[in-house]
């Protein structure tokens, strides 16, 4: 299995990745950042804990990680979206492991060494931890296999500007560091994350599974098909987060993903946390576009949803 580090704003849907990450058999999750989104850091590194002790993975460490963004303070997060505690308001039963000593930047440089030129690295939240890693370490490249993040958009709106998705919006200067590094990244954007959805009889076959595991994640997307609702027109759940947990594990088949340079706008006009992707080359065929190392995903076969349900309820 591919030893992977996440970094996570956990999160209704990051806690879907979650459970993926410790059921699937592709996937050995040897490390958790946490980074303030939709709750805070400290939150959502409790929410973390909680739900590895439901798992029964006490062994994996879970560190915190930036409290505010590269250039402006953390803003209170999404409660409407993801509840007050991050976790649609479902009371978890509380851990006893610790919380890691280190800093979620101390876990990834440490694990990026245990685990050297195998790691992969999985982000799911504001990209603040891992522009503040590439900062505190240069070298952290060359020990990371690939980077998967959800983040972005390429045609559709964005989810909390006009233009912007959330996990870049938050901290574009953070995104725009990730993106320049020296490191394979595939972005899996807003616009192909709307469309995996989850159903209300797909959270019921949660529910009714004996892992309890899969049960605390079927409670806790309540509150998340009650927010899609006006937006989808019925109970249904966006799979953002899961979504790249499943291409991170190599189990999504991606029928469209140029490499294709990526900015992300970092002005602080209307525009600011878009991600400007260059897709002119799709349409001339001709363009080369040799050292780009950001892949965009268009477009994934559908599934999704059954396939989450059947690893975390295995
Ligand atoms: C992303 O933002 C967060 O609210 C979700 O957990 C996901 O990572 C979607 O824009
Ligand atoms: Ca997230």
């Amino acid at each position: 299995p591919t030893p992977v580090f996440l970094d996570c704003d956990t999160g209704i849907d990051d806690s879907v990745a979650l459970a993926y990450l410790l059921r699937s058999p592709a996937i050995n999750l040897v490390g958790v950042g946490t980074v303030s989104g939709n709750t805070d850091s400290a939150q959502a590194a409790r929410n973390t804990l909680d739900l590895l002790a439901v798992a029964g993975r006490d062994d994996i460490p879970v560190a915190v990680g930036a409290h505010d963004f590269t250039s402006h303070p953390y803003d209170g997060g999404a409660p409407h979206v993801h509840g007050d505690n991050g976790v649609g308001d479902v009371v978890l039963p509380t851990s006893s492991q610790p919380i890691d000593e280190r800093t979620a930047v101390q876990l990834l440089i440490d694990l990026s060494h245990t685990y050297a030129g195998t790691l992969h690295l999985l982000t799911i939240g504001p990209l603040t931890n891992i522009a503040a890693a590439l900062a505190a370490d240069p070298t952290l490249p060359e020990r990371i296999a690939a980077v998967t993040t959800m983040g972005g958009t390429a045609l559709a709106a964005g989810n909390i500007s006009p233009v912007a998705e959330a996990n870049i919006g938050n901290d574009p200067e953070a995104a725009s560091v990730v993106f320049s590094a020296d490191w394979d990244v595939t972005i899996v954007p807003l616009d192909v994350t709307m469309e995996h959805t989850l159903s209300d009889a797909d959270r019921h076959a949660l529910l009714e599974s004996p892992s309890p595991l899969a049960r605390t994640v079927g409670e806790i997307l309540d509150h998340y098909l009650d927010f899609y609702l006006p937006q989808y027109g019925e109970r249904v759940s966006s799979l953002h987060d899961p979504l790249a947990a499943v291409i991170a594990a190599g189990a999504a088949t991606i029928t469209r993903a140029p490499l294709v340079p990526v900015q992300v706008d970092t002005t602080n006009g209307p525009g600011r946390g878009q991600t400007v992707v260059d897709l002119r080359g799709q349409r001339l065929g001709d363009r080369n576009h040799e050292g780009v190392r950001t892949r965009f995903v268009r477009d994934v076969k559908s599934g999704t949803a059954a396939h989450l349900v059947e690893v975390i309820t295995s």
